[in-house]
């Protein structure tokens, strides 16, 4: 029978890298909820933080044969660990910010924003401070793991520098990174240095949240704001489409190495990338 286990009795978050050698495909699956979960802090102050996922939706019912117990498949396994990260991901979005979203809108559609330069100028330059901490770490990696993350083509810093300065030849003045990108950025390096699912998670977010989402949000605010100006934070050298596909199989190589507990203990994370990355997408409107 599968078992119904709390992924929190498993492992305390921030404690001893997780990765494991690689495995053989389970022959079972567990039926595990996303369940609420107290957490270690690191200078970010969610203790307790529950998943609005249960068992009953984290699972379907795979076809068997008549001889076969039913195996449990967490939604988006067959494809790879990245559809499990999205579909967590996309129920996550607000119902007004994707189809698949599932929470209550909160504050104002993204079309109907009022964003200002100088907020928009804060979204820049703490993105960039996020930017740059990523690729920091996958330069300098502290789990070998890492390194597979390094020029996928997806790095944005070096974009967002061309940004800045164009804003600045524009006489606007760049203000220092503020709270809500500060706070990330020292959260993203305890996290790779100690937890390698949870960062993962963040990474797997961060980058593609912003060519989905962060895209449709450039695109709006350079509309209302200016004059259409196309940033460097929205052009990708090459294919996209193909980058994204690249990085989605190194994740999905990845985790392939990882038990069926620390992938829970990644997908868990989500909710905090989009606590945070939402923190910062705020400034827009700041
Ligand atoms: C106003 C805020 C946001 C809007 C309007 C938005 C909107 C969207 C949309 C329209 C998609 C594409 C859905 C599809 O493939 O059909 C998407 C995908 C996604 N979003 Fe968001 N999003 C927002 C914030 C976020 C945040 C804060 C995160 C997490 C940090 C996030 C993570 C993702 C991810 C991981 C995907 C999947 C991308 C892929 O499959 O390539 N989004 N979002």
């Amino acid at each position: 029978m599968a078992s119904i286990t709390s992924i929190s009795q498993y492992q305390p978050l921030l404690k001893k890298p997780r990765f494991s050698p690689p495995k053989r495909l389970q022959t079972h699956f567990f039926s595990i909820p996303i369940s609420p979960n107290p957490r270690v802090d690191s200078g970010f102050s969610v203790k307790t933080k529950s998943c609005s996922m249960t068992n009953k939706k984290m699972v379907v019912v795979s076809a068997t044969t008549a001889a076969e117990k039913p195996k449990k498949r967490y939604p988006g396994e067959a494809k790879g660990f990245v559809e499990e990260m999205r579909f967590v991901a996309m129920k996550l979005h607000t119902r007004d910010q994707a189809k698949e979203g599932e929470k209550e809108p909160q504050g104002q559609p993204v079309a109907k924003w009022k964003p200002s330069i100088d907020g928009y100028l804060r979204f820049l330059v703490d993105s960039k401070l996020v930017y740059d901490t990523l690729e920091r770490i996958v330069e300098k990696p502290a789990f070998p793991e890492y390194a597979e993350f390094r020029d996928t083509g997806l790095e944005r810093s070096e974009s967002l520098a061309k940004d800045l300065e164009w804003f600045k030849e524009q006489g606007h003045a760049i203000p220092e990174p503020s709270s809500p990108g500060v706070s990330y950025a020292r959260y993203l390096e305890e996290l790779s240095e100690k937890d390698p699912q949870a960062f993962l998670c963040h990474f797997y977010n961060i980058y593609f949240a912003h060519t989905a989402g962060g895209r449709m949000i450039g695109r709006k605010v350079a509309e209302m704001i200016l004059d259409k100006k196309e940033m460097e934070f929205y052009k990708w050298d090459g294919d996209l489409s193909q980058l994204l596909q690249n990085v989605r199989e190194k994740l999905n190589r990845v985790a392939e190495t990882w038990t069926r507990e620390e992938k829970n203990h990644c997908l868990e994370e989500t909710e905090k990338s989009f606590k945070f990355s939402g923190d910062v997408l705020r400034l827009i409107l700041s």
